[in-house]
């Protein structure tokens, strides 16, 4: 528990926001009447035990004209900013921050109209793009400022403490196996001290790492006729599904998928496809089983790239694949579906599930591959009756992300100026330390798959599978593709 005699504003009090609160006064102890809730939609109800204890709910809606007079309403020097809404777009409010002194987190960096500009190159409409415009704005700071951390919720977000986990697992279990000898051991030994993340991921071989999830809660209340229902922001999920898919880009893949397109600035890590994240669709696995998931675009591709990527001067010689397989909940998968059918037009019902799951987990986690123990699972497997006994009325999905919320919000607190971060710029071990009673089973486990060891072609020699049989770690044996 740490102390917070400051303000605190929640932008957002949707899934997330709802389950981020109860956590938030169990590690911080701030006064509730020092805690302000911004939402749009009647929260009242959902909101009642707070604002009876001291919370203050203001229903409003921050917008580009508003922003600046609304948050100086609320905030002043080292009050916390928590963004949990949708498409306020980032560089504006990681400024506003900026220049009062606000410690500020959000889950994913946003635009204020991301469905703007159909017209746009595909490169311009990324997440990357984003991300070049975030750096070019505070390469104009004078100083550093007080502490913003981005995109810090379950992926992005665990996801990067989640891979540095694995990578000094799969060190420590290599070198305790002797699978390395000589002067390797020593190097390996060295950079798990060192905490060289990229130098390491390169020395194990890693070639891969998906963020790969299965959201296996159902329910016994099905999903309706033009309804979407998810386990998490339906409004996050369909920008973040209906526009380019977007990966981190090895240095060892050899060809470019179909559609690809490459960036002509900044670290040239990732590279973008002219297809929708929901319609590309890899092969990957969960322990114990493999799975189908989307390359939806999200924030770790970028950044678990970049941090891994190992330079000479100007020139990558190293960095390794990276990308969400994304397989969500069954009543998503088949609300997806619908969408398609719909032109991508969303359905006029939105439905977050909560206390209608009857049962399932969210497994969640990185699978790094390549090394030489094939693949290595690290990460959360979250039941929903677990995450229930923690928070009542919550899922396992906005768990995960909720719990990540509060423990960098807690490392901003006691590192108050330390500019903007991204999450694999904060200690995996703090992260983890706080996160982990709230994860569920927390698992590191080996795993001999590989994208083509469970492949059967079941129309073989009546078509032309794409497969690099000799390196199973190019992308081209993850893609779903026609003809495989
Ligand atoms: N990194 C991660 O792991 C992760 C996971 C889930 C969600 N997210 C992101 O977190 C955010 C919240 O997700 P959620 O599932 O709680 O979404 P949600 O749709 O359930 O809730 C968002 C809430 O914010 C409110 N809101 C939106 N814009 C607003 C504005 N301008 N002013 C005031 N209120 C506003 C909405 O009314 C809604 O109640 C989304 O951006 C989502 O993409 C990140």
């Amino acid at each position: 528990m740490i102390d917070f005699s400051n303000k605190i504003l929640f932008v957002g009090y949707g899934a997330v926001a709802e389950c981020t609160l109860p956590i938030l006064f169990k590690h911080i102890k701030v006064a509730p009447k020092n805690v302000t809730v911004i939402d749009f939609e009647a929260k009242e109800e959902k909101l009642r035990q707070w604002t009876a204890k001291g919370v203050r709910y203001v229903r409003d809606k921050v917008t580009e004209e508003n922003m600046h007079s609304m948050l100086g309403k609320y905030l002043s020097a080292g009050d916390v900013l928590i963004d949990l809404a949708w498409n306020i777009d980032a560089c504006e409010i990681l400024q506003w921050c900026h220049d009062h002194g606000v410690l500020y987190i959000n889950t994913s960096v946003e635009v204020w109209d991301p469905y703007a500009g159909g017209k746009k190159h595909p490169t311009e409409r990324t997440l990357y793009w984003r991300h070049m415009n975030v750096r070019k704005m505070y390469g104009k700071w004078k100083e550093k400022g007080a502490t913003a951390v981005i995109e810090h919720g379950a992926n992005p977000g665990l996801i990067s403490h989640f891979t540095k986990q694995g990578l000094l697992d799969i060190a420590g279990a290599a070198l305790a196996e002797k699978r390395v000898k000589g002067r390797k051991a020593e190097t390996l030994k060295d950079l798990v001290t060192a905490q060289k993340f990229n130098n390491l991921a390169h020395e194990l071989g890693v070639k891969v790492i998906h963020c790969s999830e299965r959201d296996t809660q159902i329910t016994d209340v099905p999903k309706e006729i033009d309804e979407f229902v998810n386990t998490w922001s339906i409004e996050g999920f369909r920008e973040e599904g209906t526009t380019t898919s977007e990966l981190g880009w090895g240095t060892h893949e050899k060809t470019l998928p179909a559609y690809a397109y490459q960036h002509k600035n900044g670290p040239k890590n990732q590279i973008c496809i002219a297809r929708m994240g929901m319609n590309t669709w890899v092969r990957s696995w969960v322990p114990n089983y493999t799975i189908q998931g989307m390359v939806v675009r999200h924030g770790e591709a970028f950044t678990i790239s970049d941090k891994l990527t190992v330079w000479d001067g100007k020139k990558a010689v190293y960095r390794p694949t990276v990308h969400y397989a994304y397989c969500p909940c069954d009543e998503a998968i088949v609300s997806l579906n619908e969408l398609r059918g719909y032109n991508y037009k969303l359905q006029p019902k939105l439905r977050i599930m909560n206390d209608e799951i009857t049962k399932g987990a969210d497994i969640l986690g990185a699978l790094i591959m390549g090394h030489t123990f094939n693949s290595w699972w690290v990460g959360s497997d979250l039941s929903i009756e677990e995450s229930r006994r923690l928070v009542p009325h919550q899922n396992a999905t906005t768990m995960q992300v909720a719990i990540s919320v509060v423990a960098a919000t807690m490392w901003m607190i006691e590192n108050p100026s330390e500019g903007i971060k991204v999450p694999d710029e904060l200690p995996h071990t703090y992260v983890l330390g706080v996160s982990k009673p709230y994860l569920g089973k927390f698992i590191s486990t080996r795993s001999d798959w590989t994208p083509l060891r469970d492949y059967e072609n079941a129309f073989s020699g009546f078509n032309k599978p794409d497969f690099d049989v000799k390196d199973p770690w190019q992308f081209k044996n993850f893609l779903v593709k026609d003809g495989d």
